[in-house]
């Protein structure tokens, strides 16, 4: 059994957010976020639009260029900081409104890297079974980040940005691989520097954490930046040499897209040039597990991406979490 990429869809809301609009709403500049970030603009999902219907748009495009039908997907796995509701899960959720009547249905929370959680999850249950009972699997990632996000603090307002992306894996008769080697990984150790303080079971909602602010995102930066090279660098060099493969045979790294200077940096030390990484932040910001897919998309709808293309993903995130995928297209 093979297996293969037969869709990947993406959404981004109608709202288009500037650095130039935020100047207005706290003391930044368009200057110092994009020098800083690399990101100029973001979009932001409308007050009625909730995780699952960014995921909707998402998933619906990914069947449609499957050219499958939404009862045809066995398995769901919904990837998101920002769900819907604390139960039931998104997944079910996006089921329901997809019509996805045969798929069972999970949520994946690894924050950012939470696709490529979700991708290596898929492909273990893809597998796993000798009677290949799950040959669609539609692995989401969609996050409503404006919600968790203090406008008021431009610390961390002016990073992120609303979406989601959509990815169908397929089983094949044939032996084509598609995932060449992957790692997964987590430090928990590292939770608080990248978290939500209050609302679970640990600080539950009161009055007191409200005024407090402690619903909204807390992030240590610079630590996360130190963090996230070090992590995400030492997983693509880990996936590479298990599979025997080269940065200079990396036709593309597709990398988080959190900041352009921890792109650069990765890039850097996997000795991978500039022009082969992959980038949209400039017009997304941080959409933590959206964010991977809205350059997949990109890349297939675009035509970017060949037969044979070695693509290097790779991701990091609150947990913390980290993932690296080498995949060879097919
Ligand atoms: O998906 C994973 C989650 N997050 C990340 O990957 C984020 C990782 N971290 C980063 O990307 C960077 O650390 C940031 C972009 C968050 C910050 O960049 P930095 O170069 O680390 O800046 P800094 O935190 O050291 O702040 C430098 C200065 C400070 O002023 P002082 O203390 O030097 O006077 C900040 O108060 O920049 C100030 N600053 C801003 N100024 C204008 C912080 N945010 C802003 C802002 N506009 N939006």
């Amino acid at each position: 059994m093979g297996i293969r990429i037969a869709g990947t869809g993406s959404y981004a809301p109608e709202k288009i957010l500037t650095n130039f609009d935020l100047e207005k709403m706290v003391e930044t500049s368009d200057e110092w976020i994009r020098t800083r970030t690399g990101i100029q603009e973001r979009h932001i999902a409308a007050s009625e639009q909730a995780c699952s219907d960014l995921a909707f748009q998402a998933a619906s495009r990914a069947i449609e260029m499957a050219g499958m039908s939404a009862a045809d997907i066995d398995f769901i796995f919904v990837a998101s900081i920002t769900n819907d509701k604390v139960f039931p899960s998104t997944a079910c959720i996006l089921q329901h409104k997809l019509g996805a009547v045969n798929s069972g249905c999970i949520d994946i929370e690894a924050a950012c890297s939470g696709l490529l959680y979700g991708m290596e999850l898929a492909i273990g249950l893809m597998r796993g079974h000798k009677k290949n009972k799950y040959r669609n699997i539609l692995v989401v990632g969609a996050e409503k980040l404006s919600n968790l996000v203090d406008w008021e603090d431009r610390n961390t307002c002016v990073l992120f940005g609303d979406g989601a992306a959509a990815v169908i894996l397929q089983s094949t008769d044939d032996e084509s691989e598609l995932v060449v080697s992957s790692e997964v990984k987590a430090d928990g150790k590292y939770g608080d520097i990248l978290q939500i303080r209050a609302g679970g079971s640990a600080c539950p909602t009161t009055h007191e954490t409200i005024d407090q602010k402690l619903h909204y995102m807390y992030m240590e930066g610079q630590e996360v930046f130190k963090a996230a090279v070090g992590a995400m660098v030492g997983a693509c060099k880990n996936v590479l040499e298990e599979a025997g493969v080269t940065p200079d045979q990396v036709a593309w790294l597709v990398p988080h897209q959190a900041n352009y200077r921890i792109l650069k940096a990765v890039a850097s030390r996997l000795e991978v040039p500039e022009e082969r990484v992959f980038m949209n932040l400039d017009r997304y910001g941080n959409t933590s597990a959206a964010s991977i897919g809205l350059c997949l998309d990109e890349m297939v709808r675009g035509n970017k991406v060949s037969k044979g293309d070695y693509v290097l993903l790779t991701a990091f995130g609150g947990g913390l979490t980290w993932a690296a995928v080498l995949l060879k297209w097919n």
